[in-house]
């Protein structure tokens, strides 16, 4: 990922104090240092490895999923920022798992160290105690399965937040304590009952305050019956010519707020066979046959022009979905420059004047077409609204609906495509934002979930005005040194000192 930056993949939970306690301490200001010379001159335990730019294993423990950040701001830092960096903690670093994060904050590590957490892939599933402990390297398709089969739900579906939202709320809600390595080195574990501050931090900043190198979920057993629809759903994915969008939207704004077990996702892309932008809709419904066939009722008389509808244990409803693309939707190492805004309500008019504007980006930029995709992901909210907005640091409980602008390209990084798709991608989320249901509260009404935002967003309107300064307070207490740097920082102060 990062140029001149040295990787070390850790094998022992142990490791980590070590590590973050050897970098966090190093205070001497260094504007200079030599990166090689310090991580080699550590001592590491037999198991961990350590890597630099040009090891094929440089390649496989620091690529992300998207390249696109790893490209920004190529020029070298200026000595003020280097002073800066490496007065505060000697040596830079990235604490890494899945690597799939995509706000380009993550670029910007430069002569730093990216720390892989990938060996840590505990997966323990205890059936007595109906709780699961996994560790950072574990990702939700390698728990799907093995939860299910044990006669629980995948409460983590979709990360923070997802299609079960509207019966389960967020996986955030299910987690029960993490441990958790401070900037000082010190490990702790964190619960709603020990260190309970710092837990209601986590729950929804959790990537600004330290290392989590475990984490423990509540779990929820389920019935498995096909007939009377426990334990299964159904899938349904359409595609819907350009000619029918208005239609389309209409309907979306019409059935909104959706039911609890209804969750619909709206892909805008390019169909590369008829030459033309076109509507990729993905419905799940978690329940009986007889009751998703209702829901999906309304759809299927729009006549949309191929469909494919599937009723399926739940697990398979991830794998199933958007024709089964997923595989493709994960694979690593591509150019991806997203924008994203949240919205409190569907507004058809807006959805049609953005469809406008996405066919005309598909039509002027041929090299575009087939990495670029306009997703709508829009969920009920039920559960998740259900808890008190007061319980953890997470600001959008309210939220119905995320939307990820992707913009992926072929050719260089810097085309001419790269300032069209960026001019576009602030544009979409300005007119989404402009009627999302938060334009009363927040700036332009563009509110932000955490894991989607890009880092130009006002801090306000990732985190929430009021939740900030209470972040604040964590921040100041467990990293006052901004050593956790790249995803999204939170200020020690808020609102700033003057
Ligand atoms: C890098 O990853 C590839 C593909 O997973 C694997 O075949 C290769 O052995 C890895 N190389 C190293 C040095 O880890
Ligand atoms: C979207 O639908 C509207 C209303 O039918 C239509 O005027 C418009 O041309 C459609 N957009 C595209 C890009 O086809
Ligand atoms: C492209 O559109 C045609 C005609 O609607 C359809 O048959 C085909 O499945 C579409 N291709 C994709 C990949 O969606
Ligand atoms: C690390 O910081 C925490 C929070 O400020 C504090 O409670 C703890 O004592 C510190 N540990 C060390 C080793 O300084």
């Amino acid at each position: 990922m990062m140029l001149k930056t040295a990787a070390i993949v850790l094998t022992s939970c142990l490791l980590v104090p070590q590590l973050a306690l050897g970098l966090a301490t190093r205070q001497e200001p260094q504007t200079n240092y030599d990166l090689a010379g310090l991580v080699t001159s550590m001592r590491w335990s037999a198991q961990t490895t350590v890597s630099f730019p040009g090891q094929t294993r440089f390649v496989n423990v620091t690529q992300r999923w998207t390249t696109f950040c790893a490209h920004l701001g190529t020029s070298p830092l200026s000595a003020q920022e280097t002073r800066e960096i490496s007065s505060k903690l000697g040596i830079p670093f990235l604490v890494t798992s899945g690597r799939h994060g995509f706000n380009p904050t993550l670029g910007g590590l430069r002569n730093g160290l990216a720390i892989d957490l990938s060996r840590f892939d505990k997966l323990q599933i205890n059936a007595r105690a109906n709780t699961l402990t996994i560790g950072p390297a574990i990702r939700t398709s390698d728990l799907l399965r093995p939860l299910y089969n044990a006669g629980f739900i995948g409460i983590t579906l979709g990360g923070g937040i997802g299609r079960w939202d509207g019966v389960y709320g967020l996986f955030t809600d299910a987690l029960e304590s993490v441990r958790f390595i401070a900037a000082n080195g010190t490990a702790l574990t964190a619960s709603r009952t020990v260190n309970s501050e710092l837990f209601w931090g986590i729950r929804g900043a959790g990537a600004n305050l330290g290392v989590i190198t475990e984490a423990t979920y509540n779990l929820r057993r389920i019935a498995r019956s096909e007939k009377t629809g426990s334990g299964y759903g159904l899938n349904a994915d359409f595609t819907v010519p350009a000619s029918q969008n208005a239609t389309y939207f209409k309907l979306l704004e019409k059935i909104s707020p959706y039911p609890a077990r209804l969750a619909i996702v709206t892909v805008v892309v390019w169909n590369q066979t008829i030459g033309q932008t076109q509507i990729v809709s993905n419905w799940q419904y978690f329940g009986p046959r007889k009751e998703a066939l209702v829901a999906i009722a309304p759809m299927i008389a729009l006549g949309p022009s191929v469909s494919s509808i599937r009723y399926l244990p739940w697990p398979e409803l991830f794998y199933a979905q958007q024709f089964g693309m997923d595989g493709a939707n994960c694979a690593p190492g591509l150019v991806r420059n997203i924008y994203t805004a949240s919205i409190r309500k569907i507004t058809s008019s807006t959805w049609q004047s953005s469809f406008g504007k996405m066919a005309r980006f598909f039509e002027g930029n041929p090299s575009a077409r087939a990495l670029t995709s306009f997703a709508h992901e829009t969920y009920p909210n039920q559960a998740t609204v259900a808890v008190p907005d007061d319980e953890t640091a997470y600001p959008w409980r309210d939220a119905k609906g995320y939307l990820l602008f992707q913009f992926g390209w072929s050719g260089a990084i810097n085309s001419p495509v790269a300032a069209t798709a960026a001019a576009l991608g602030r544009e979409l989320r300005a007119d989404y934002a402009a009627t999302s249901g938060y334009e009363k509260e927040l700036k332009g009404g563009l509110a932000a979930y955490v894991n989607y935002a890009r880092g130009d967003e006002p801090l306000e309107n990732i985190y929430r005005t009021d939740k900030l300064p209470r972040l604040a307070a964590l921040k100041r207490t467990w990293d006052p040194n901004n050593v956790f740097a790249y995803h999204l920082a939170l200020p020690t102060r808020y609102p700033a000192a003057p």
